[in-house]
């Protein structure tokens, strides 16, 4: 700063104007840029400082909305560094060297724009957009990691800019580091009593749940002042603790960071979640003597778009009211056939859920979705490949129905009945070599002979806070006297068609979701019940796939739903009614 002084004095000894002019426009082009650098210096500092507090919305909005304007002008050039070009975000490293870049809420995005993420050595890659995530509202994008960053040490985040501005890179700083998908704080849920978190990495393995008093939640506001609560249940990914106290009264526009604290470590696990305000109590809701629906299914899909409508029609004649789709951002035609569905009467709705393993977790979050919005009575964990029905149900019959099935099963047992589970009976390729055109319960009709699994219909209100589950099974609150069940062979069973033509089977095995279950291509824990027999590390069709898995020819629910579905046309063929005219 002193030699500008010095300019400066020597300027008003021999006054001139065009040396005056050109030294004023520098002035004000100096001061700012370090206003800029400085506000983004604070930014990052906020940033590294507490990975926790993600809001760097206050600092650089108005960077960006200087850059979008400058931008729509492009006879304007746009000549500072990168920083300031950049798009606010955090970015978390994903499994398979993949990007998740979430951006500031309120940032200003041109749609008609390539995005590209830069890394610190210049290398980019293509930024896709991916969606906004339904709970915190904000927007996401994706890029890979270039294979010349991998080998570093340290990975650090890239900037996000559009195609246009990739010459402008030049930024001497230090990027903060990315945040990692094994230990982050990834979403958050309040509800009218409490604060859920979700988090990977805090209780590393299934069974081994840190102890509620090991931990803290911690809310920090703008300003950086942070507030802890106790936490009261750590089971899973899920964490509860009460809101902050009523008496810090928060602007409802400002944004509030909220993370997990490890005491003894005193480690605040990195955040992207934010705290969603205590929710007003909805009388409306509360007002309601029942949920909305009796029953519900829910489920995590990927891709599911050509299987749905079957699976969405006979369910619904069966009595499900309502179906929950958690989308891990298909790219199928999903929202077409959704959209379609709905016009047709059906109630369904898919809430984006792209968070790397996590079914347990999106199941959880289910509950207290369904709970929040006084959605279902009972939810039904069956997947789009699982069909559920009773033997005892006969074709004549008008349709019978699930409810009365569960209300059956709470009248004639002793005790709160708070979940009902069923077996599984696994379907084999049946012969088919590719998607049997009227439908898996028409296509798939030999079995193998031992059950596995089984799948559960749980009461929402027996639930254990803790929201424990494991493979489609809750937890129930035994303290206030609920418990499961088991049916029957004959009163209720799940066909699961899980091993079909071998071009879908290879599709669905290829992404597994749950949180504790080892990849199919992994070479370890070769006795798991989720590793299919015989099947290697490769997707390579195996011998005589088609015969496989055959052991017991079972066409119960063909029968039936050929009786209850399929339509006469003429020239005596008929069709399922899920098949598209
Ligand atoms: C989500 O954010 C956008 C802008 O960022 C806003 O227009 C919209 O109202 C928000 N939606 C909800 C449900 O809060
Ligand atoms: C959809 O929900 C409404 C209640 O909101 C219900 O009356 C209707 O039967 C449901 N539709 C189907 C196909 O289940
Ligand atoms: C979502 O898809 C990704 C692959 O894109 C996969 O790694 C992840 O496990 C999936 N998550 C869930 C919950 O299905
Ligand atoms: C019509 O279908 C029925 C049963 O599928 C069959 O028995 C009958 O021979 C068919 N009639 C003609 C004219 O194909």
């Amino acid at each position: 700063m002193s030699s500008h002084y010095s300019r400066w004095e020597i300027m008003r000894r021999r006054p001139n104007t065009t040396f005056l002019i050109t030294f004023i426009t520098f002035l004000i082009l100096f001061a700012f840029f370090s206003l800029n650098l400085s506000r983004y210096a604070l930014s990052r500092f906020r940033y590294s400082d507490s990975v926790f507090d993600l809001d760097t919305r206050h600092n650089n909005n108005d960077d960006n909305n200087v850059f979008l304007h400058e931008y729509n002008h492009p006879k304007r050039r746009v000549s500072s560094i990168h920083f300031k070009l950049s798009i606010s975000t955090v970015s978390v490293l994903l499994p398979d060297w993949e990007i998740l870049l979430i951006v500031s809420p309120n940032t200003p995005l041109h749609y008609a724009y390539n995005y590209r993420c830069i890394f610190q050595n210049g290398a980019f890659s293509p930024a896709r957009f991916f969606g906004v995530l339904p709970f915190m509202n904000v927007t996401t994008f994706k890029c890979d990691l270039p294979e010349s960053v991998r080998r570093r040490r340290i990975f650090s985040k890239p900037a996000l800019v559009t195609e246009a501005s990739e010459n402008e890179i030049d930024d001497p700083s230090p990027a903060p580091e990315l945040l990692r998908w094994n230990f982050l704080v990834y979403e958050s849920f309040s509800t009218e009593d409490d604060v859920v978190l979700f988090a990977k990495g805090v209780n590393h393995r299934q069974g081994y749940d840190r102890s509620p008093s090991e931990l803290r939640c911690v809310f920090t506001m703008g300003d950086g002042n942070t507030v802890t609560t106790a936490v009261t249940s750590s089971v899973q990914e899920v964490f509860r603790c009460p809101h902050p106290d009523h008496v810090l009264l928060f602007q409802e526009s400002e944004k509030i960071g909220i993370s997990l604290v490890i005491i003894a470590e005193n480690l605040v696990v990195p955040s992207v979640a934010s705290y969603i305000l205590r929710p007003r109590p909805n009388y409306a809701i509360k007002a309601q003597a029942q949920p909305k629906y009796f029953l519900c299914a829910c489920t995590m899909v990927y891709n599911v778009g050509k299987f749905l409508r079957e699976w969405v029609m006979y369910h619904s004649k069966v009595g499900v009211e309502n179906f929950i789709l958690y989308d891990n951002n298909s790219d199928d035609n999903l929202e077409t056939v959704v959209n379609e569905l709905h016009e047709e009467g059906y109630n369904i709705t898919t809430l984006l859920w792209i968070w790397p393993k996590t079914q347990e977790a999106g199941f959880s979050h289910s509950i207290l979705h369904s709970k929040s919005n006084g959605l279902c009575s009972w939810i039904m964990y069956v997947d789009v490949d699982e069909f559920v029905f009773s033997p005892s149900w006969k074709s004549q019959n008008e349709f019978p129905s699930l409810k009365s099935m569960l209300l059956h099963q709470q009248m004639s047992n002793v005790g709160h009945i708070g979940q009902v589970s069923m077996q599984c009976n696994e379907f084999g390729p049946s012969g088919q070599r590719k998607n049997p055109m009227e439908g898996v319960t028409q296509g798939y009709t030999c079995r193998r002979r031992v059950e596995q699994r089984h799948k559960s219909i749980v009461l929402v209100d027996a639930v254990d806070p803790g929201l424990r589950n494991v493979i489609h099974h809750f937890e129930v609150n035994e303290k206030q006297g609920y418990r499961s069940k088991q049916l029957s062979m004959e009163n209720g069973v799940v066909n699961h068609y899980k091993y079909q033509a071998w071009d879908e089977f290879k599709n669905k095995f290829r992404r597994r979701v749950s949180a504790y279950v080892v990849d199919w291509r992994q070479n370890v824990n070769l006795k798991s019940k989720d590793r299919t027999p015989g099947l290697g590390f490769q997707p390579i069709e195996p011998k005589d796939w088609v015969h496989k898995f055959c052991e017991v020819r079972d066409q119960r629910l063909k029968s039936l739903t050929r009786a209850w579905f399929s339509i006469k046309l003429r020239h005596n063929e008929t069709r399922m009614a899920w098949q598209k005219s």
